[in-house]
């Protein structure tokens, strides 16, 4: 089981290795004959270890099933996905990997709390009471901590389903719209304070969102697919420094790579997504935490 703690017990720092992650000349077909369809053609994408990539591209791009090939619950057709050099599925088992899903599935007879404690049970992972308590905060949800899901609304069970993708202190984040069902004053907030969680553990990460701002805010490069078939048609790098905030938002920086997001996929900038501007009402502090706290038991 690997040991997710950042300090030995002396508290000297360990080191730490984050997955460089290979997605070599992909093609990948759905049925046959007739009804095939081709999801992706020739697709190329290359997550360096510690960067956060941001996916874009029109519905039905491929976008979904680069992460399921990624996360080892898909295969290419031909091409290959490595992870380190290894094949996904056996960096998976190792429980390195985090999936957030574009419909979160959360199992509907556990309470949010036990549901996010389940991650790290599965991971084999000390408890870590405090840690769920904090993520549990963290994403809105505190007082719902007993509820079960048929309870929450969408939005809600969609950020239950984050926090229980960032339990386990994951090295690698693969996150398919996210945000998709967060309404927006949670949404932006949660694009600003959850990096945070990422950023001082440290991961590798790959984000789809339909959202420009999110994608530009969030991410240190932004990958453009075409229409399906799937392949990329522009790679946009970020360069704003971290840890971002949202005083960003109004940078020419920002601006100008958002521009060319929206230019690649051939959209206006404010449209889809999220408004450009933070939200005018200061949102309530949100407790700084450690996700390396605990470790693996
Ligand atoms: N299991 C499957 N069987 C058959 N076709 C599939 C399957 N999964 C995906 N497809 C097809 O592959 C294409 C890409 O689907 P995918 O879900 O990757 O798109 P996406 O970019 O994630 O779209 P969206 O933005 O709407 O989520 C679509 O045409 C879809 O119909
Ligand atoms: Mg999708």
């Amino acid at each position: 089981m690997p040991d997710h703690r950042l300090f030995d017990a002396e508290g000297r720092p360990r080191p730490v290795s984050l997955p460089e992650v290979r997605v070599a000349d992909v093609t990948k077909r759905f049925g046959r004959r007739k009804s095939e369809v081709v999801a992706l053609d020739g697709f190329d994408l290359t997550l360096a270890p510690g960067t956060m990539t941001a996916l874009v591209g029109p519905s039905g791009c491929g976008k979904s099933t680069v992460l399921r090939m990624i996360a080892g619950l898909d295969r290419a057709t031909s091409g290959g996905v490595t992870i380190d050099g290894q094949p996904p599925g056996a960096v998976n088992r190792r429980g390195e990997v985090a999936v957030a899903f574009q419909d979160a599935a959360l199992l509907p007879w556990r309470t949010v709390e036990a549901n996010i404690a389940l991650a790290r049970q599965l991971a084999g992972q000390d408890r870590a009471d405090e840690l769920v308590a904090n993520l549990i905060m963290m994403v809105g949800l505190a007082g719902f901590e007993r509820a079960r899901p048929a309870e929450l609304s969408g939005g809600m069970r969609q950020r239950a389903a984050i926090a229980r993708c960032l339990a386990t202190g994951p090295r690698l984040l693969l996150l398919d719209e996210p945000f998709g069902a967060v309404d927006e004053l949670t949404r932006r907030r949660l694009n600003i304070e959850l990096p945070r969680l990422w950023e001082e553990h440290g991961a590798t990460g790959l984000l789809v969102t339909h959202s420009i701002p999110e994608a530009v805010l969030l991410a240190d490069e932004v990958v453009v697919m075409s229409p399906r078939p799937g392949r990329v048609i522009a790679r946009i790098p970020v360069p704003l420094s971290r840890p971002r905030n949202a005083a960003q938002l109004k940078s020419q920086t920002f601006l100008e790579v958002a521009d060319r997001v929206a230019e690649a996929l051939g959209v206006d900038r404010d449209e889809p997504g999220v408004p450009l501007q933070p939200a005018a009402a200061p949102m309530p502090a949100i407790p700084r935490i450690k996700l390396a706290a605990g470790g693996a038991g």
